[in-house]
């Protein structure tokens, strides 16, 4: 088996290769090639990456390259893990919508957009190349955002699956709580990406007894400790948030915050040099601890269960995916791309039925849909009115006056990779 991964260069790659590692018997890669851009990052990272394998005790080959064609060259599957402009672009992201009094985030509102109008047409581009050499590989995609990405490669009819790791992150935070295996839960996680709620906790499958309202009950405090949200908002929600919502439920405490201290982008950049600073040193096998500090926690444990599944050779049948809709959520068009558990095997993702919402989601995941949708639509054909009109209509923003000031400096802060501005 073959497997590709865009943006190999990564610094988080060795958190993808110790779950290849470990997970070899689950996922049997006889072949990983790592391709970036970036050559001397690639070699260090490259060079750690084979470390781990030799370590481990792996038979599979690690090879780089900076050429995607020559990389993604009959894959089984590839794996999109890029960031178009690196951390310099996310910390734009982050800070110029603060100037308006808007969240700066790499992928909730104005920031999020200006991620999804550079990175759309690269992974576009990407996808076509895997295509042409291979129209049966599976794309795994992890870059940011998620929901909009992956619905412009199915929209392009790509065969394609959006990953993160918000829900395996539930899932391992609440087995620990409950004292139990991981393999053991099951949510019931509904939403968009980044966009999600836990509306059941369930033991031993999808039929499972729900054990929501008893975690929040013996361990509400921590749970909501980990969010930063208040206790009693769970309490009176009766269901678990991710840790984005914050970004709306608190929009304003947040925006204050973020205020008083570096972005998280200048935060990653420094582990970034720390990190590849130990990637350089030829004793390093095994992934260093400081690599815990970023958000991808489990996501090798994520990748490895999906490929498995879409490559025919086990994994969990039930993940939460990101796919489309097809009537899963009865409010949004078939063609949005949800965020939910779903059926996985060798013909794709195919969403579990979810029961009827209540309107306080509902009602926000059909906006943010709405918004997706326009985001879309501006990252494909570009201009400044189409951005102007995504920014109105998300729910974050929404008043003509940020929606204009925001779109001037969206476009100010991003010419260099919007081929139409
Ligand atoms: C979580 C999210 C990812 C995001 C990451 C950011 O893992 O699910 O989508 O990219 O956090 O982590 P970072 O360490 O870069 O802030
Ligand atoms: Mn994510």
């Amino acid at each position: 088996m073959k497997l590709a991964v865009v943006g190999g260069g990564s610094t988080y790659t060795p958190e993808l290769i110790d779950g290849f590692a470990r997970l070899r018997d689950t996922l049997p890669i006889s072949e990983l090639v790592l391709i970036d851009p970036d050559a001397e990052r690639l070699e260090l990272v490259g060079g750690l990456a084979r470390r781990i394998f030799a370590r481990q005790g792996h038979a599979g080959t690690i090879t780089t390259t900076t050429d995607t064609d020559a990389g993604v060259a009959d894959a089984d599957a590839v794996l999109l893990q890029l960031r178009v402009g690196g951390q310099a672009a996310r910390q734009q992201d982050e800070t110029w919508p603060l100037e308006c009094g808007c969240i700066g985030q790499e992928t909730t509102g104005a920031g999020g957009l200006a991620k999804a109008l550079r990175t759309v047409p690269v992974v576009l581009d990407i996808a076509e190349r895997v295509r042409r050499t291979n129209p049966n590989a599976w794309i795994i995609d992890f870059t940011n955002p998620v929901g909009i990405v992956t619905r412009a490669l199915l929209q392009a009819g790509h065969k394609a699956v959006g990953l993160c790791n918000v829900a395996i992150g539930f899932q391992r935070k609440f087995a620990a709580l409950l004292d139990t295996a991981p393999g053991d839960i099951h949510l019931d996680h509904v939403g968009l990406n980044h966009l999600t709620w836990e509306t059941g906790v369930r033991v031993g499958g999808p039929q499972g007894a729900d054990v929501l309202p008893k975690l929040l009950a013996e361990h509400g405090d921590a749970i909501a400790g980990d969010l930063r949200l208040p206790r009693q908002l769970l309490d009176r929600l009766g269901v678990v948030p991710s840790y984005y919502l914050r970004y709306f439920y608190g929009h304003d405490e947040v925006v204050r915050e973020l205020a008083t201290k570096p972005s998280r982008a200048a935060e990653v950049a420094e582990m970034e040099r720390q990190l590849l600073t130990m990637y350089a040193d030829p004793q390093l096998d095994t992934k260093p601890e400081l690599l815990a500090k970023r958000g991808g926690a489990f996501y090798s444990e994520a990748a490895v269960d999906l490929a498995a599944a879409l490559l025919g050779g086990g994994g969990s049948p039930h993940q939460v995916v990101n796919t489309l809709n097809n009537g899963t959520l009865p409010f949004l068009p078939d063609d949005a791309v949800i965020e939910v558990q779903a059926a996985v095997g060798a013909q794709g993702a195919v969403p579990l039925p979810v029961p009827e919402l209540d309107p306080l989601y509902s009602g926000l995941i059909a906006q943010v849909t709405a918004y997706e949708r326009l985001a879309l639509d501006a990252a494909l054909h570009g201009g400044r009115e189409r951005v102007f009109r995504t920014l109105l209509s998300h729910p974050l923003i929404g008043q003509y006056e940020y929606a204009e000031a925001l779109t001037g400096k969206l476009i100010a802060h991003n010419r260099e990779h919007l081929a139409w501005a």
